[in-house]
């Protein structure tokens, strides 16, 4: 199939020309994401493949629907950056990478808390101006936390599993409880899961129902000086709101793979130019803060499984005009 790549890195590239070895499509690469201006690109191409910052919504997909589209693969898991209703609308086949390797996430989760807790960040930077005092580097233990892990999927039952060696208190929360969490948490209703948990950490997809699930009326009932770990959707957080509980030391820690504006900074080199987006910039002073820029999936080993499924469902969707992996409202 001819299909169109949008957000490409070299990453992107090399791993779906080393696996398209197999299936065989003709891959255009774009760099920019896929947006209002960056349409036309696509034009004439029945495949378009796009990331997590791509910008899919009705516009796009009526200029996509009107010059030929007939799939959307996002090379994501989560896939609330495409309008669902406007692909139906033109009969648009929308797919996704189901799980390309819940692991990837779980272990750079657990890295984070791990990073924080152990301020081994702070301690890097000392070590490299041959700074070797280690007071103010104080950490904790996770065996002597309670742990909530909230959405307990794929990442959410792995992230259980790989805390479930440290020996802390693994609290659950999710409305439908998995038996595989189950062996290693403790799954409990929502005003305990807040009171209880000194880290929390969010494993739901984004949805109307949990965009701000962490918002001015719910961060009050949380553990004082409670550590939130967010690597799903940064919309999850109402970040103005995380703020202001920063600043008045309700949140305690707070470690971010995502951020609610992300789709205008991340995974570009911003560094020579003027921060302009001021919680962002705000969100950088804090001692108590570490922000990634959405890479917790970026291993080896998932981008060869991102490659694979991708192509495929590209492969299939042509073959019989079903995919296994679609998606719909
Ligand atoms: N940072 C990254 O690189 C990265 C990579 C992959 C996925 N993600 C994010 O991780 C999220 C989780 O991925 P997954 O593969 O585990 O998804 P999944 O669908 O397997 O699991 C999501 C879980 O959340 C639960 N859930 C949904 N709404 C809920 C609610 N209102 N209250 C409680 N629980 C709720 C579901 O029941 C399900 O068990 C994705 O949606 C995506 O946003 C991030």
């Amino acid at each position: 199939m001819k299909i169109a790549v949008f957000s490409t890195k070299s990453y992107d590239r090399q791993s779906l020309e080393r696996y398209n070895a197999q299936f065989g499509h003709d891959l255009t690469f774009f760099e920019p994401r896929l947006s209002p201006e960056t349409a036309a690109l696509a034009r004439g191409f029945p495949g378009v493949c796009i990331f997590v910052n791509d910008a899919c919504n009705a516009t796009v997909i009526d200029d996509l629907a009107q010059h030929g589209t007939k799939i959307i693969a996002t090379r994501s898991a989560g896939y609330n950056q495409i309008d669902l209703a406007a692909a139906k609308r033109h009969g648009i086949m929308a797919a996704r990478v189901p799980a390309y390797s819940p692991n990837a996430v779980s272990e750079f989760t657990v890295a984070l808390m791990l990073t924080l807790g152990r301020k081994t960040h702070k301690a890097y930077n000392r070590t490299r101006e041959f700074n070797f005092e280690i007071a103010g580097l104080e950490g904790f233990e996770l065996r002597d936390k309670t742990v909530g892990v909230f959405g307990t999927g794929k990442i959410g039952q792995m992230v259980i599993k790989n805390l479930s060696g440290f020996g802390c208190r693994i609290l659950a929360y999710d409305k439908y409880p998995s038996e595989e969490a189950k062996k290693y948490a403790t799954y409990v209703d929502g005003p305990t899961f807040a009171r209880e948990s000194d880290i929390i950490t969010l494993h739901c997809p984004l949805t109307p129902e949990t965009r701000h699930i962490l918002n001015e009326e719910t961060l009050p009932y949380l553990k004082d000086g409670v550590f939130i770990v967010n690597t799903s959707r940064g919309a999850l957080l109402d970040t103005d709101k995380v703020i202001k509980f920063l600043k008045s030391g309700k949140i305690g820690l707070l470690a971010i793979d995502v951020y609610e504006e992300e789709a205008d900074y991340f995974y570009r080199d911003l560094s020579d130019r003027v921060p302009t987006n001021d919680e962002l910039a705000r969100l950088l002073t804090f001692p108590n803060v570490l922000v990634t820029s959405h890479m917790a999936f970026l291993t080896d080993h998932a981008l060869r499984n991102i490659a694979e499924t991708t192509l495929g469902n590209f492969a299939e969707f042509e073959r019989t005009g079903q995919c296994a992996n679609a998606v719909s409202e």
